[in-house]
């Protein structure tokens, strides 16, 4: 509700809410001062709150030196993730659950696995592993749907030391194929099919394509999910389910330090292909478990619901690591919200009386657009907060949520973070700092926020700013290195602003000190809360026989956030058509994934270059946004005049 009943913009927990939360106002400001003035002090402490091995003797060993950066939390301490989800539960929380299983078709039971069956299964399935040679520090690339076998073999990776580098299930053969030979796995865990929405996706057939390019050796674990036919080989396919069945149902973990690899995950940058982001085991698990408890106030007993796909790091830290870490009870749902009926989100959170809610802002526009009559007929008042995370929240989306979801008593956070950072960086803490609709509010604990001016690379002091978002100091979740490329990953976060990690986003900081972030300043895109490389997209486009060239940028999107824009020049005496643009749509779905199928395509018999050669994005990107009045200086192009052949057959009038 509004403070005082008053529409000031600003939006506080209630007293109740506030008596009751692990941080309140006063708690926040005390704990965010004494976590940036003394991190070893900080972090030393909160590092206690997961079971180590052997003690960690030093906290923070880190530098943001490019040439030298180097990234250490706990670095001498020893410890099993696995073990701190499942094992240390074992004495009060055996019978527990663990994880509620809802599956795509409603008609379908949900499952309740307890913490005592998440141990046997994961020990099986650990098991499976280690039978086919996986050896601790070996990659394992996992492509699931969502259903528990995702999981336990996330789980069995961490217990057996191995390496889990998760490739959404909504990706292409190819991009699976990249994925499984840059970090040279040795085993691939995948299902029959994915059933999603009604829909199937033949993720065996997609990883038998995959593995046509990868090295023979490497073996294929198959979880008979929808038991359809599937192409079987012998020699290299393992039927998961029937060997867990005969697997030991225990599985000794071993011991890891803090700063082993947890997992890889690959994600889009600005150029090149995809960037294997290596988070390790101590500082992450403990990030992810401080910040899934006190972002959205979990406390014992709650039900949490985290809507992302494990295929992503939302899943990772805030479906597995952190709420298992924390003891919870989380949802693992394999359908989408708008199957059978635009009411399922809110279906599932009356059944399974979920507590919080976390989602993204793309996800709530496209159920705001269908009206409030398929929340309004669920019981939603076990509701306390709700999240939202991966893009901005546009403040119309923002109170459809406040006013229809959380019926203006639950808290939003908006939490701004990264693949790369492995937990929230700046979110309210529902019971500590008032919302503003729009606004990822103030820091987490040990994170140093700093705008910078883009210009001159300096730090903007004043409270009000603009600018570019950079992170002045570690925090335990930040990622270690990109996998065998220290030298990009230093290029890419550290080179830029000298002595900062830099996220790619550029941010306003308002009078009060809230972080308003406002979207990436790099080439990178955000459609539907999914995080794009446009070079990706430009080289699937030009691995096409009929293209030429291509350039491709985002555009406002009223569901998507952002749409992606791709220009095509065709090869010469090339007709451009309908059923062409269709072709490459087609393509480029094939190439990299559904979610890279370009919006608008228009044809460009020439692109905006300078006269070295450089196509210039900024007026590509003004066009597609239909802002072509203020193109600014167009006259170092080499040919000005292509700019009004594209003005005049843009695509989006809108
Ligand atoms: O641009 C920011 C946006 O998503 C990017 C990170 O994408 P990814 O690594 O896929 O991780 C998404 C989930 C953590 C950021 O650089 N972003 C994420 N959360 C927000 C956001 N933009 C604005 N507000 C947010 N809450």
């Amino acid at each position: 509700m509004a403070e005082n009943g008053q529409p000031t913009g600003v939006y506080s927990a209630s007293k109740d809410f506030i008596a009751n939360a692990h941080v309140n106002a006063e708690q926040y400001a005390a704990m965010y001062a004494a976590s940036v003035a003394d991190p070893d002090a900080f972090w030393g402490a909160q590092g206690k709150r997961i079971d180590w091995i052997k003690d960690y003797s030093t906290v923070k060993n880190t530098s943001f030196d490019y040439g030298n950066v180097s990234i250490k939390w706990y670095e001498d301490g020893t410890l099993n993730v696995s073990a701190n989800c499942i094992d240390r539960h074992m004495i009060s929380r055996a019978n527990q659950t663990a994880i509620i299983w809802e599956p795509d078709s409603p008609a379908a039971p949900a499952q309740h696995i307890t913490y005592a069956q998440l141990l046997e299964n994961t020990c099986r399935m650990a098991n499976v592993l280690k039978a086919q040679g996986v050896e601790k520090g070996d990659r394992v690339v996992i492509y699931l749907p969502m259903i528990p076998e995702a999981a336990y073999a996330m789980l069995a990776c961490a217990r057996i030391g191995a390496i889990h580098s998760i490739v959404f299930a909504g990706f292409s053969p190819d991009a699976l194929a990249n994925r499984i030979n840059d970090s040279e796995a040795k085993i691939v865990i995948t299902a029959d099919f994915a059933p999603r929405g009604g829909k199937k996706t033949a993720l065996k057939s997609n990883t038998d394509q995959a593995l046509l390019h990868c090295d023979d050796r490497v073996k294929c674990l198959v979880v008979k999910h929808t038991g359809d036919q599937t192409h079987w080989s012998a020699e290299r396919d393992v039927d998961v389910k029937a060997e867990m069945a005969a697997a030991r149902p225990y599985c000794p973990y071993v011991e890891m330090n803090a700063e082993d690899p947890l997992f890889i995950l690959y994600t889009s940058g600005s150029t090149g292909k995809p960037k294997g982001v290596v988070h390790t085991s101590g500082g992450y698990l403990v990030y992810a478990a401080m910040t899934q408890q006190m972002t959205f106030d979990y406390q014992d007993g709650d039900v949490f619901w985290c809507t992302a796909d494990v295929g992503w790091v939302t899943g990772h830290s805030y479906i597995i690591y952190g709420p298992l870490a924390n003891g919870a009870t989380t949802i693992m749902f394999e359908g989408v919200p708008t199957y059978p009926d635009a009411g399922r989100f809110w279906e599932v959170c009356a059944k399974h009386k979920v507590n919080q809610f976390y989602t993204a802002p793309t996800a709530i526009r496209s159920l705001m657009g269908m009206g409030p009559e398929w929340v309004d007929k669920h019981d939603l008042s076990s509701l306390r907060v709700l999240g939202s995370v991966g893009e901005p929240i546009n403040p119309e989306a923002w109170n459809w949520y406040n006013t229809h979801v959380g019926k203006g008593k639950c808290p939003i956070v908006d939490t701004f973070w990264q693949t790369e950072t492995g937990g929230h960086l700046i979110t309210p803490l529902p019971g500590a700092i008032p919302q503003k609709p729009g606004s990822a509010t103030k820091p987490f604990f040990g994170v140093k926020p700093v705008v910078l001016d883009p210009a001159t690379a300096t730090v903007q002091e004043a409270t009000e700013a603009d600018g570019v978002l950079c992170i002045a100091d570690s925090w335990p979740g930040q990622m270690r290195t990109l996998w065998g490329d220290h030298a990009r990953f230093e290029e890419a976060y550290f080179a830029q602003y000298r002595g900062y990690y830099f996220t790619g986003d550029g941010c306003r900081r308002d009078a009060d000190g809230y972080y308003w972030i406002t979207g990436r300043v790099d080439d990178v895109i955000n459609v539907s809360g999914h995080r794009m490389g446009t070079a990706e997209v430009e080289s699937a486009l030009v691995a096409h026989p009929k293209v030429a060239e291509s350039a491709v940028v985002g555009y406002p999107h009223d569901i998507k956030g952002q749409g992606i824009y791709a220009y095509v020049t065709l090869m010469n005496g090339v007709e451009p058509t309908d059923a062409l643009r269709k072709e490459l749509e087609n393509w480029v779905r094939s190439e990299i994934g559904p979610i890279a199928k370009p919006d608008l395509i228009q044809w460009a018999p020439g692109l905006p270059k300078t006269r070295s050669g450089k196509i210039m994005r900024r007026i590509l990107r003004k066009i597609a946004e239909n802002d072509y009045g203020s193109l600014g200086d167009t006259s170092t192009l080499a040919d000005p005049s292509v700019v009004d052949e594209l003005i005049n057959n843009r695509m989006n009038r809108g």
